[in-house]
């Protein structure tokens, strides 16, 4: 028979909420019923986007996949809570703070409608979205993300606006196309100018964290690029001074793109460097031949003051990168990630 148990979520700054959950329901679930939005975006084990540490209490671990939570994660006690089931009251550490905790979900979800779709290279799309729902207000920190549902389905998937928060109502994704994929499926058959779309978010922690002067160095991979271009342009936006690299890396010229934008950001940032890596490239190619990972190395080995890390991009570039990190010596505490998990589907 089930049982209820107390949950209590502590928050970064030392805050928290409480609530009840039975033992067959799941964290997430049981918050939302009691109308508290923790962070979550799939709610099926994949995405990671509602990890949390469990110092107090039992539960069960439903079916997560194993590139979200790997198995020493979940021996250290890391959940994913939208398939964690108490056995016993718990206390749950999560990595933002509290004012990250919504009480509805009014201005979450929105109706959009596309405005420009644009393929930008052999496997990377343009998606523009402008709000069709009477709002003009984007509200987003960097680096967070929104999920895109493709019409007629319930079916979402997340993607990382490129842009920064705006008051016109505007949304630009850079979107990588997969063969067998369902959201590329739509993109490539079915999208069109002026098709309405609807988008809930903003959700995600990922994003720049004040640190003094300490200079930024991004790693993106493939569309990993949008994240870090909405921060790169959030700090020309307000002048914040740290300097800043950026390392954009693919593996064949032809997959890389927004090779204007990046020059155009350089040019108009005096506190920019950007470093195009390509892994396979031609003679001809003119920009950091090989992977990024053992570019982003050799730099970090010939520097005196280490940098903050941002990596985003597929999770095998984002854990390679993160382990030349810590071999150069930089704390774990100064790296901030995102990976694009695939949906649990
Ligand atoms: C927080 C977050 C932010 C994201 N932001 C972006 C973004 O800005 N741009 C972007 O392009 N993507 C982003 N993603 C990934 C995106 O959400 C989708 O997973 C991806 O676009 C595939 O969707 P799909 O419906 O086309 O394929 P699906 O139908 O989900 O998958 C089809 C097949 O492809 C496999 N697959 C899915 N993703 C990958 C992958 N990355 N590498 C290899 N195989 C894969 C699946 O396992 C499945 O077999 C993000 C993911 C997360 C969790
Ligand atoms: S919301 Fe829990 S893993 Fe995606």
């Amino acid at each position: 028979m089930a049982t209820n148990h107390q949950i209590k979520i502590i928050t970064e700054d030392a805050q928290s909420v409480e609530f009840d959950c039975s033992s067959d329901e799941d964290i997430i679930s049981a918050a939302i019923r009691q109308n508290i939005f923790l962070m979550s975006s799939c709610r099926e084990g994949g995405c990671a986007t509602c990890k949390g540490e469990c110092t107090v209490g039992d539960y069960e671990m439903g079916k997560v996949s194993s590139q979200a939570l790997p198995s020493e994660e979940q021996e250290e006690d890391l959940v994913l809570l939208c398939r964690c089931y108490p056995i016993d009251n718990m206390e749950v550490e999560v990595p933002y703070t509290f004012d990250r905790i919504a009480y509805s979900e009014e201005g979450k979800q929105f109706t959009t409608k596309i405005t420009e779709l644009e393929e930008l290279s052999c496997n990377v799309v343009k998606l523009c979205l402008q709000r069709s729902d009477g709002e003009k207000t984007i509200k987003l920190d960097s680096g967070q993300f929104y999920d895109l549902e493709i019409p007629g389905t319930t079916i979402t998937r997340s993607y990382s606006p490129a842009n920064i928060a705006n008051n016109k109502g505007e949304l630009e994704f850079l979107i990588r196309v997969l063969d067998d994929g369902k959201f590329s499926g739509f993109l490539k058959n079915e999208a069109k100018v002026g098709q309405s779309l609807n988008v809930t978010g903003p959700s995600g922690i990922f994003g720049l964290v004040a640190d003094g002067f300490t200079p930024r160095y991004f790693v993106a991979g493939g569309t990993g690029l949008a994240p870090i271009l909405s921060m790169v342009r959030f700090m020309k936006e307000w002048g914040e001074p740290q300097p800043c690299v950026i390392y954009f890396g693919s593996t064949f010229e032809k997959e890389i793109f927004y090779l204007d934008e990046l020059k155009a950001l350089e040019a108009e940032m005096d506190n920019l460097t950007i470093k195009i890596c390509v892994w396979k490239a031609s003679d001809s190619w003119e920009g950091e031949k090989g992977s990024v990972v053992d570019i982003l190395k050799q730099d970090l080995k010939n520097i005196s003051s280490k940098p903050d890390l941002y990596l985003c991009g597929p999770p095998g570039m984002v854990d390679a990168t993160y382990t030349v990190c810590e071999e150069v010596g930089i704390s774990k505490d100064k790296i901030y990630l995102e990976k694009f998990l695939p949906s649990a589907s």
